[in-house]
């Protein structure tokens, strides 16, 4: 892996560089701020995620990637490339290489497009890998022998569950349940229970300070304000984390019905495996409390969180750019082929 090379992670909240010196991360919001009236872009990233649902009328800040598909193509050019150029600099004579995972629910007409924009920003090749085979590898997973292992890429938008085996996705099943239907969920439950309407940005506070997958064992509480949709005025109001986990109940229970969907279509002998090496969780929604548990409660199965589970992918992505053996293997498989 030379300087310049980087594994990307693409996702619908954030994106994630992993570059090798230093095993540097960057972690940019997934956020464009557009000046409506011009059509000219404000901020990009961290600058722009503030912005989010505050910005007045004419500006305007967008996640142009949502539930996992690409909702803005342009903003996502200019977000792509204002991420790939400051990772990597303008660097005229190195044939910088990259390797990229995005959403499963990008096409291949738009995955060739990424793959262009990767060009224009500089780098020469670029290769796709399937976001459940850059988790695996990102958490240090083998798969490539006869032998079932299994992911949960737990994100914003989606998730991707799958079962890997001789060096591919054996099983797999992407879902739209991530941290933003968690939000909803939270958003949802504070509507009807106490008639206040929250922005996704305390939703999301909420699930990240107190929210729980599992029955919370302590009085937590958090204040947070919000619209009373009786009166039209403000209000502020303390909610439990009791009341955050009944929240969370439906997207967990429809999250843990998936996996179980996905092992019920295993096969016996990878299944086995399964049962006794156990499930790993990555992705950024994966690090709220009691996921893990839900899982080996509903399923009877072993379940772990990865390490920094919102930086795996990218550190798959890198992973593969350094280990020769891995991509060729990777390469081998038709799926995977240096794009350019
Ligand atoms: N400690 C935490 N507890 C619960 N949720 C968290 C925590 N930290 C981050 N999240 C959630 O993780 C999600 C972001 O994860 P991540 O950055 O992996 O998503 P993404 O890769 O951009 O999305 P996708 O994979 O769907 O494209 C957000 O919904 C965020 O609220
Ligand atoms: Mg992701």
């Amino acid at each position: 892996m030379a300087s310049t090379d980087i594994g990307v992670d693409l996702g619908t909240s954030n994106v994630v560089v992993y570059k090798r010196e230093g095993g540097i991360h960057m972690r940019v919001p997934a956020v464009v701020a557009v000046d409506r009236d011009t059509n000219r872009v404000i901020a990009v990233g961290a600058e722009a995620y503030p912005l989010l649902g505050k910005t007045p009328g004419n500006i305007q800040a967008i996640r142009p990637l949502q539930q996992g598909a690409i909702l803005d193509y342009d903003l996502v050019k200019t977000l792509l490339t204002d991420v790939v150029t400051r990772a990597v600099g303008k660097h005229f004579f190195a044939r910088p290489r990259a390797v990229i995972s995005v959403p499963s629910g990008v096409n291949e007409v738009e995955k060739r497009s990424i793959i262009n924009m990767m060009f224009d920003a500089g780098m020469r090749r670029t290769q796709m890998l399937d976001r459940p085979i850059a988790a695996a590898l990102g958490v240090g997973m083998r798969f490539d022998e006869a032998y079932g292992s299994m992911i949960v890429d737990l994100g914003a938008g989606a998730s991707d569950i799958a079962v890997l085996s001789m060096n591919e996705v054996s099983v797999g099943a992407s879902i739209p349940i991530g941290g933003d239907a968690f939000d909803d969920a939270i958003i949802r439950y504070l509507r009807k229970k106490h008639n206040l309407l929250i922005g996704p940005r305390t939703a999301e506070e909420l699930k990240i300070t107190i929210g729980s997958a599992v029955k919370p064992l302590t009085g937590e509480s958090m204040e947070v304000s919000g619209r009373n949709l009786l009166s039209g005025l403000p209000k502020t109001q303390r909610i439990t984390a009791m009341e955050v986990f009944e929240a969370l109940r439906d997207p967990v229970d429809d999250l843990v019905e998936a996996i179980q969907a996905v092992l019920e279509r295993t096969p016996p002998q990878l299944a086995a495996d399964i049962f006794e090496e156990g499930i790993v969780l990555t992705g950024g929604a994966a690090a709220m409390t009691g996921l893990a548990d839900a899982v080996v409660t509903k399923l009877g199965v072993p379940c772990a969180v990865a390490e920094d589970p919102q930086a795996c992918v990218a550190m798959g992505c890198g992973r593969a750019l350094e280990d020769t053996p891995i991509m060729r293997a990777l390469l081998a498989n038709s799926k995977h082929r240096w794009n350019r």
